[in-house]
């Protein structure tokens, strides 16, 4: 939540800082600033409610007042997810004081504390966010200390909460400070200066080696040096690590979104995320623990994927699996102890209830195990093993290639399960995996294939109210993605239903030219399926039948069909949610909505 961009170096920051904002605008968009010092002017700060764009305008407005281009080498950056205060140009970040320019990721529970504490102290506060309390904090401890490190030390002994500080002191101009618990931020190092950033995208044009701040530490980053100080200990200079992602990979390469581009990624996402979890020591693991229960626990999308690996390793190695929402895990107070399983999943691996969620399985004694896109994010290195899916950069804020991603890995641990309990034989298991490698990227191309049918298709919901997506066993499970896809692109109300469920009450609500999307890709389902279908059409539902061999559908049941590549069943959720992807795409860009940055909504969740 909220991205963060830092540079101070030989090169001018304002560029910098645009482009670093512009790639983590994922993260949030709903205001934008930065704090800069200006060779002639000292420090400065824009920022304004809006996105990265606006604050490139105020920039050249200020410049067009001064009759100069702004000259300036280091200096930080944000753009907003707004948690406390409203997105205003006042909340925005930087939060600046005589002394201090600050931002900052993550919310500080104890800021009307705080708050109440420094106005005691003669501060007075413009905004309305749990942000300026730190930045006032931090600049009354740096007028008593006049030592940057010793103030920010000072100040994060009296923060309750999770944070990542970029901080500029006034009189340091080619310094920049960071600090961080329990939000992320890296330390990068470029041929022409030094770098700080929530997340990598934000400095991957500029150099691919980078450091992650561990929790507490402190770092201080001049032009030439970052170094990093532990409480209590040494000072070091980090040791970087390479960021292996290409920069093309963060991009849109010629596609109009990244929605769409990551979309057209799944095929290689599921193969490379095969290979991954194929060549890790999973089977061992397995092999070497009997578990009394296996729990998955994510959010979002992650958990609508951990309800098919719920689903597979029930159906395949018949051993019961729990599913829980991650912000919901520690209200059912779970039974967990040293024989119980917890698979965290996560594309970020950096959202907050999902980490929270970690801690508690691990206080618990349960064995944790991370299925994971970010390698070294929070959820990757606390839990006690890793599994990496291999989707690469996902940038879009709705989640595509690492839903399929994720499922890939838990149809292998299914299988691998169902194999060690001798449920399936080893030529059986060998056989699916052999098709999931192959036969499913296949099969998702051919879906991808049929786009242009699926954005005629899209102009069918562009008036509707209220859209349903229905479907049985597993076809259940993905309605409920596949409305999450379309709910959170396209500010369509939708909801996801059990077919059979529908006349139990939520049947009232379909009237004539009312959107159902029916799923039915499992032939032992397809008659009952088919009743259902009837139910809703008998009372004017227009139907989207999504199943595979549609051309052969009774034309009667429908008034539309996606077709789906033959397939082993088990396999349908790849093909079906590419095609459900691409219809929410699609009815999202005719809709004019902003596709890959949602209103209300932000890639990675780093609050509770
Ligand atoms: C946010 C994103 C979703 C994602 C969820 C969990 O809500 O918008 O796309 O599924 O967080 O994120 P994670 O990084 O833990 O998978």
């Amino acid at each position: 939540m909220c991205g963060i961009i830092g540079y101070t170096g030989g090169s001018q920051v304002l560029p910098k800082l645009f482009c670093g904002l512009e790639s983590l605008e994922y993260r949030g968009y709903d205001s934008a600033g930065i704090a800069f010092y200006d060779t002639k002017a000292g420090m400065l700060c824009l920022k304004e409610k809006g996105r990265v764009s606006e604050i490139r305008t105020l920039a050249a407005g200020y410049e067009r007042d001064m009759g100069r281009k702004i000259d300036a080498h280091c200096g930080i950056g944000h753009t907003r997810w707004a948690t406390h205060g409203k997105p205003s140009d006042l909340n925005s970040h930087p939060h600046c004081t005589s002394d201090v320019s600050l931002v900052h990721n993550g919310i500080i529970e104890n800021y009307a504390a705080l708050r109440e504490e420094l106005s005691r102290r003669g501060y007075r506060f413009l905004s309305e966010t749990d942000t300026e309390a730190a930045a006032n904090l931090i600049d009354y401890y740096y007028k008593q200390t006049e030592d940057p490190i010793s103030a920010i030390r000072a100040a994060i002994r009296e923060i309750r909460g999770s944070y990542a500080f970029g901080i500029l002191f006034h009189d340091r101009p080619s310094m920049i400070y960071a600090v961080r618990k329990d939000s992320p931020l890296i330390l990068a190092s470029g041929e022409d200066g030094n770098y700080i950033a929530s997340d990598i995208p934000a400095i991957l044009k500029y150099t691919d080696q980078y450091y992650r701040l561990e929790e507490g530490e402190i770092a201080t980053v001049s032009p030439a040096l970052i170094t990093v100080y532990r409480d209590g200990g040494a000072s070091f200079t980090p040791e970087y690590e390479k960021i292996t992602w290409s920069v093309d990979a963060a991009e849109k390469e010629g596609f109009p979104h990244f929605m769409l581009k990551e979309i057209h990624e799944e095929p290689r996402a599921v193969r490379d995320t095969l290979s991954s979890v194929l060549s890790s020591d999973i089977e061992a693991f397995f092999a070497e623990n009997e578990f009394d229960t296996i729990n998955i626990v994510a959010c979002g999308t992650a958990m609508h994927a951990g309800l098919i690996g719920k689903f597979m390793t029930e159906k395949l190695a018949r051993i019961p699996v729990n599913v829980y929402i991650a912000s919901e895990f520690r209200y059912q107070d779970p039974i967990l102890g040293s024989r119980d399983l917890v698979i965290l999943i996560s594309q970020s691996g950096e959202t907050a209830d999902t980490i929270a969620a970690l801690r508690l399985a691990k206080e618990r004694g349960a064995h944790t195990l991370a299925v994971v896109n970010v390698i070294g994010s929070t959820v990757a290195r606390e839990a006690d093993r890793m599994i990496l899916t291999l989707a690469g950069p996902e940038i879009s804020v709705a989640s595509t290639k690492a839903y399929s991603s994720q499922i890939t890995v838990m149809y292998v641990i299914s299988i691998k399960l169902a194999e060690l309990r001798g449920r399936l034989s080893p030529g059986e298991a060998n056989a699916l995996l052999e098709e999931l490698g192959s036969k499913v990227p296949a099969a998702i191309e051919e879906v991808i294939g049929q786009k242009e049918k699926i954005r005629l298709l899209a102009g069918e919901f562009l008036q509707c109210p209220s859209v349903f997506f229905i479907g049985r066993g597993l076809d259940c499970l993905l309605a409920s993605e596949g409305s999450l896809k379309l709910k959170e692109i396209t500010y369509i109300h939708s909801e996801a239903y059990a077919a059979g469920e529908m006349k139990h009450g939520t049947i009232s609500l379909i009237t004539d030219g009312t959107p159902v999307i029916a799923l039915a890709t499992d032939k032992k389902l397809f008659e009952k399926t088919l009743s259902n279908i009837k139910e809703v059409k008998t009372r004017g539902a227009k139907v989207i039948l999504v199943c595979p061999d549609a051309d052969h559908a009774d034309p009667s049941v429908c008034d539309f069909r996606i077709g789906l590549p033959a397939l082993n069943e088990s396999y349908a959720p790849f093909t079906a949610i590419a095609a459900l992807q691409l219809l929410a795409y699609y009815t999202a860009v005719l809709r004019g909505c902003d596709v890959d940055r949602p209103r209300n909504l932000a890639k990675s969740v780093t609050v509770e």
